[in-house]
């Protein structure tokens, strides 16, 4: 019989015929990349006949204005009755007071350790078409195929942290604290040798364990873990080299995986092999089907409300979504080819236009977006 809240919340999600989704757009770009994710899904819809149902609520900043916090308990407790969480980004200048107590990010971590989704997916998939977008030399990059494995509910981020203090000696200080358990460690490594088995089965543990003691746990805990799975190959790496060996051969990567703010930093470091941060999906998973769908891009106030967002990686966060979340790996493919028809077509959002491409602005690439599902349709 299940008696743990989450499951029985699965199981029920499991029955659902139509799908909930909540869209929790948020702050500064996050409105405009959500509007065309949604736009693509409810083509997807009407094509797979998926009975896709919307719920959306104001976090971040925007909630704090509203409601002076990140995310209501109502809001929460909405998106508890849905399949899926399609999310935008959070943030922006005007609630950034480091005095601040209330902050838009809260919401974030208030859903991520709320639903205890401790598996953030960020795949780093190099596309040929975009090669040219990168910094980075086309010898070096092509044929990148990786997936970083963020742990997102433990570390930095849910340390007990202190307010900007006097210590007693008249100096100004600050505490953050890293945790992190052996339970902790060892489901987000197994979840990424789940991973390689389905991929080409080799496993980079991504650590600092020369210098800190939640490292060494966890190269203990990854190393022990890595025992259970011999048909895949396990290696360690220090971060600093990590970062390093990103740029210099970035095809020795199948499967990274760390703590969570060693990946918050690789990943962003990773979205330029790509081309740009606003290409990459992120999918954060617990141990059910229930995820939270995000791009690895912020809120960029400096381009919001300019049209000019690139919508791509919350697109392919939806993908992602239905692949995952609500077993349409069908409909999550067809977004997929039609994403890439768009940019073999052509078609750029600025941040990765080239000498002879069409620069395109965010409304304009989910309709190109849409566009392309429906000729795919025509076509088969
Ligand atoms: C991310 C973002 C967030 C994080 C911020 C907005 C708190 O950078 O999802 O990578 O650090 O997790
Ligand atoms: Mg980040």
């Amino acid at each position: 019989m299940l008696t743990d809240p989450f499951a029985i919340a699965d199981a029920y999600r499991m029955l659902s015929v139509m799908p909930k989704i909540a869209v929790l757009a948020g702050d500064g770009i996050g409105p405009e990349v959500c509007a065309e994710a949604v736009k693509v899904l409810q083509a997807v819809d009407q094509q797979h006949e998926l009975n896709l149902t919307f719920e959306r609520a104001v976090i971040g900043g925007a909630a704090i204005d509203q409601y002076g916090v990140a995310i209501t308990d109502s809001d929460f407790a909405m998106c508890e009755k849905c399949d899926a969480i399609l999310l935008g980004a959070v943030g922006g200048p005007k609630w950034d007071d480091p005095e601040a107590t209330v902050r838009p990010e809260q919401a974030l971590f208030r859903l991520r350790f709320g639903f205890k989704l401790y598996a953030n997916l960020r795949p780093v998939k190099v596309n040929s078409t975009l090669i040219g977008a990168s910094p980075i030399r086309q010898e070096v990059l092509e044929g990148t195929d990786l997936l970083v494995v963020r742990e997102l509910t433990g570390g930095l981020y849910f340390g007990k942290p202190s307010k900007i203090f006097k210590a007693p000696n008249g100096v100004t200080k600050a505490v953050d604290t890293m945790a992190y358990s052996q339970p902790e460690i060892e489901r987000i490594v197994d979840t990424a040798f789940k991973l390689a088995r389905e991929r080409r089965k080799k496993v980079t543990s991504v650590d600092k364990a020369n210098v800190l003691s939640t490292s060494r746990l966890w190269r203990q805990v990854a190393t022990a873990v890595a025992k259970r799975y011999p048909d895949v190959e396990y290696g360690n790496m220090l971060v600093d080299n990590c970062s390093m060996q990103l740029i210099r051969d970035p095809r020795q990567f199948d499967v990274i995986v760390t703590e969570n703010m060693f990946g918050d930093i690789l990943t962003d470091e990773a979205s330029q092999l790509t081309g740009s941060m606003g290409l990459l999906p992120s999918a954060s998973l617990g141990t059910g089907k229930f995820g939270l769908y995000e791009p690895i891009h912020g809120s960029a106030p400096d381009i919001a409300g300019k049209g000019i967002a690139n919508p791509l990686a919350t697109i392919l966060s939806s993908a992602l979504m239905l692949r995952l979340s609500l077993n349409r790996p069908d409909a999550a493919e067809t977004i997929e080819t039609a994403v890439q028809r768009v940019l073999d077509s052509g078609y750029r959002t600025v941040d990765i236009v080239a000498p002879g491409t069409k620069q395109v602005p965010t409304d304009e690439m989910g309709n190109l977006v849409v566009e392309a599902l429906r000729e795919a349709v025509a076509a088969a």
